[in-house]
């Protein structure tokens, strides 16, 4: 049965229909969303998963209206500062986590400085920013020819960004949609998949516990069958 998963990814969803909700603007629900990631990703280390990746910009959100994406952006740098001080606190390590160079020198500057910082700790959260699943796969893929090395699935495994980590055990995906959209493509192979219709903002501690507890029921048979 499942247990504790070791990594939980989490797609967090519904920021922007919790705030038009409340007729607001869509980037007071990313703030409310943003407020959310360090009680989640504490809670889920206090439960026992060592590794949490979020998905917090895809490849595919810079698409959205310019607006929109600087407010991310700006919010992601600013977030991040926040959450890598409590992090230090916590052994927290925070590896921000997909292509760098499309965001701004100053973003830049900002992760390099408060992922440092964070370098000692035990637990990892991963911030996805620029990342989609295939854009790591095409890195990864670049990497082996460049480096010579044959195609295996070790090889592909050690030119990924989360090199290192275990895979995925349970990806949970909040605001009612029901699809992976480009997230850890290649590592979700035998993840469990939960889809909660609760919005990000409103995904709380018991919410989390709901899907560790789903998880926990799942029968995982890695393609076997029960002999
Ligand atoms: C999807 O909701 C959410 C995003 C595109 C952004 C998620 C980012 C955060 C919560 C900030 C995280 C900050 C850090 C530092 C990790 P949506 O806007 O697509 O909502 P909708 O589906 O209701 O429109």
């Amino acid at each position: 049965m499942g247990g504790i998963p070791r990594h939980i990814g989490i797609i967090m969803d519904g920021n922007g229909r919790w705030a038009e909700k409340r007729n607001k603007k869509r980037s007071y629900g990313h703030k409310a969303g943003s407020e959310n990631v360090q009680k989640i990703a504490e809670h889920a280390f206090t439960r026992g998963v060592e590794v949490v990746t979020l998905y917090a910009f895809s490849s595919e959100n810079w698409a959205r209206p310019k607006g929109e994406v600087e407010e991310l952006m700006h919010l992601l740098g600013d977030y991040l500062k926040k959450l890598a001080a409590k992090a230090v606190k916590n052994g927290i390590k925070i590896n921000v986590l997909g292509r760098k160079d499309r965001l701004s020198a100053k973003l830049n500057k900002i992760v390099a400085e408060q992922t440092a910082k964070t370098s000692g700790g035990k637990r990892i959260l991963n911030i996805l920013i620029d990342y989609g699943g295939r854009g790591e796969l095409v890195h990864a893929m670049n990497a082996l020819v460049e480096s010579g090395e044959t195609v295996t699935e070790e090889n592909i495994g050690k030119h990924l960004y989360t090199a290192g980590m275990p895979d995925p055990d349970l990806i949970i995906r909040t605001g009612g949609e029901v699809r992976l959209s480009n997230f850890l493509l290649y590592q979700a192979a035998y993840a469990e998949l939960y889809f909660t219709d609760v919005l990000w903002p409103d995904f709380d501690e018991a919410e989390l516990d709901k899907a560790l507890e789903n998880f926990a029921s799942r029968e995982r048979r890695y393609g076997k069958i029960e002999c």
